[in-house]
């Protein structure tokens, strides 16, 4: 089984790298492989709502959204990594999450999900929030830690001081590898995936 890590910072090296390293570290010795997925800090396009997305993804294929998407299709659980700015997600994540669940959010549905904000210091919160939003509307079942999954640091090396903070993430690790395990003796054992109904768009309320 794979997890599919996405670090939302420019920084291929930052604290948000730390955070989710620490992560497939600990997933790897739960026999979980990883991949973190690197945003990079190229140009990345804003959701238009142009409601063009196919079969082949987001209509946008000048960033590497479409690239994610083929991944995060063959992986088994998802985890998306932010930096804190202004006590929201990095905006290039907001971007590049939209345009993911907005033509793909469908085949998430019941791989399980977690969010990781890092900080300086304050924001964490909201933006775990914010993130976690996308499993809510998606049928993923979301995975927690013994703390919120933030860690803080100014760059990866103070992050890494960041003991609560790396057990927290250690620890959301073991509660994926954990989930992952029960889902694939579920599929096992014959257990079927619940039927979602659908249908019904109600755009206002009388
Ligand atoms: C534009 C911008 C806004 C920021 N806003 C906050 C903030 O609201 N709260 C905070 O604690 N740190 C804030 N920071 C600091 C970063 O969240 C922090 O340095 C983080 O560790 C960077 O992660 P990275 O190395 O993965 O990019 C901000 C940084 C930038 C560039």
């Amino acid at each position: 089984m794979k997890v599919l890590m996405l670090n939302g910072s420019m920084h291929p090296n930052g604290t948000t790298f730390a955070a989710l390293t620490e992560i497939g570290r600990e997933l790897e010795q739960e026999g979980i492989s990883y991949e973190i997925f690197q945003m990079g800090g190229d140009a990345v396009r804003d959701c238009i709502g142009c409601g063009q997305c196919s079969e082949k993804g987001c209509v946008f294929d000048d960033d590497r959204v479409n690239e994610f998407v083929a991944k995060a299709k063959e992986a088994d659980g998802l985890i998306f990594g932010t930096p804190v700015y202004y006590a929201h997600p990095s905006g290039r994540i907001l971007s590049f999450l939209d345009r993911v669940f907005y033509s793909s959010g469908r085949s998430f549905a019941y791989k399980p999900g977690a969010a990781v904000a890092v900080a300086r210091r304050g924001g964490t919160s909201a933006s775990l929030d914010v993130l976690n939003k996308y499993f809510g509307i998606s049928q993923m079942p979301v995975v927690g830690s013994t703390y919120w999954n933030m860690a803080h640091g100014v760059n990866g090396l103070e992050a890494l001081l960041d003991e609560e903070g790396m057990q927290t993430m250690r620890n959301v690790a073991r509660n994926m590898a954990w989930m992952l395990k029960c889902f694939e003796a579920g599929r096992e054992k014959g257990i079927a995936l619940p039927q979602a109904e659908r249908g019904k768009r109600t755009n206002f309320i009388r």
